[in-house]
């Protein structure tokens, strides 16, 4: 059992929901490292335990605050878990520098820290470094699917994971790396597809989908993420690379239509907007070797009782989302979407 972990990235989407799973599932004591960047929120972590959960505000590429953070957890068997991210296709289009600062410069000054320290760290990744797939495609991504990724966003994610491959490899650091699928739940940006639609419907504006919605994603609820992700630290090997999946492939279309029909609305209700630049096709992951080697399976599959428990979990919490959501659909009209 891991008795502290440090996550960095637990104030936003992902990292925030595995620290609710820590604190659910094991009696570690728990530090988040977050800037707190517009995706970051200490709101998100509001009626976690102070006596188990501590935030501490910094940037992962603070070589200093790093250091000192790896120093504590080497006192004791921690684990590094790395979410820090700028995570957002259509934000890398617009610019890219942050995600080479804080993917690529962030991902190196913790690798930096863990190799000084001897501590352990699990690396977070996506799908997206593999490219995508044509849609009757028979295969899908596996561990050895080679790095093809296609905008800023998803080519700092690959050059991420190629340094903790490197650094394993060079320096005998123990990494471990997951890649999963489109994640969707509670507490998920108004930025990204499934919240935008569903808060747009709040505030009766139509739901957009770019281009035609023919584009596949492969739907994850960000619990059954989290729970691969414990499963990954306390059984994965050192050194390997596990992806995560839960066979959940659907397109933009059908994903937009199960949401207006669950809000109420007529399924045509949506408006057809300029199309993502670049936009990959098909993701899908097939998440065999979590499955066989470590014995993970996902819970919550079925995808529509998810998505309205998701819708009723944004309705409960407009006070979270309503901060960011001008500013949000401000900036998709500025580009046409
Ligand atoms: P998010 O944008 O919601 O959260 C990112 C968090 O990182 C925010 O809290 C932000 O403040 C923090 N952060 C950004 N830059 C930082 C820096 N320099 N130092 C410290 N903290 C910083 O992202 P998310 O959707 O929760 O994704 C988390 C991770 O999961 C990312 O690594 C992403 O690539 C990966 N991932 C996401 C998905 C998905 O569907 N969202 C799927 C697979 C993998
Ligand atoms: O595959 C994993 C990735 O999933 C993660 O690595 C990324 O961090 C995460 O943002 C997500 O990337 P996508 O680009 O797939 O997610 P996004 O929510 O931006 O878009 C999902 C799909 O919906 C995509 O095909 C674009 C489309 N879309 C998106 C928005 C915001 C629309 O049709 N309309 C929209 O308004």
């Amino acid at each position: 059992m891991v008795s502290s972990f440090l996550v960095t990235g637990g104030a936003g989407f992902i990292g925030s929901n595995f620290v609710r799973h820590l604190v659910a599932n094991t009696d570690a004591q728990v530090k988040v490292l977050d800037l707190l960047t517009y995706a970051g929120d200490r709101r998100t972590l509001q009626g976690l335990p102070s006596d188990r959960v501590e935030l501490i505000e910094g940037d992962i590429a603070d070589a200093e605050l790093v250091d000192s953070l790896c120093a504590d957890l080497a006192k004791g068997d921690g684990v590094l878990v790395h979410y820090a991210a700028e995570s957002h296709n259509d934000n890398s289009l617009n610019d890219p520098s942050p995600f080479i600062h804080t993917n690529l410069v962030g991902t190196y000054t913790l690798l930096e820290g863990v190799r000084r320290h001897g501590v352990r760290m699990h690396h977070i990744s996506t799908d997206e470094v593999y490219g995508d797939l044509e849609l009757d495609d028979p295969e899908r991504f596996t561990e050895s699917t080679p790095y093809n990724p296609s905008s800023p966003y998803s080519s700092t994610k690959a050059g991420s994971d190629l340094l903790v491959r490197a650094w394993v490899r060079s320096f005998g650091v123990h990494a471990t790396l997951s890649n999963c699928s489109n994640n969707y739940g509670p507490y998920q940006h108004v930025e990204k597809f499934i919240p935008r639609q569903i808060t747009n419907l709040i505030d009766g504006i139509r739901p957009r989908l770019y281009g035609q919605g023919l584009n596949v994603r492969d739907w994850i609820h960000a619990e059954d993420h989290s729970s691969a992700v414990l499963r990954i630290v306390e059984r994965g090997v050192a050194g390997e690379t596990y992806l995560i999946g839960a066979d959940g492939e659907k397109n933009n279309l059908e994903v937009v239509q199960t949401i207006l029909r669950l809000m109420g609305r007529a399924e045509d209700d949506f408006d057809h907007v300029t199309d993502r630049a670049g936009h990959d096709l098909r993701y899908a992951i097939d998440s065999t070797r979590l499955r066989t080697e470590l014995g993970w399976s996902p819970s919550m599959t079925n995808f529509e009782e998810g998505l309205a428990a998701t819708i009723d979990w944004y309705r409960a919490h407009e006070d979270w989302w309503r901060p960011q959501k001008a500013e949000t659909e401000a900036k998709y009209a500025q580009a046409g979407q």
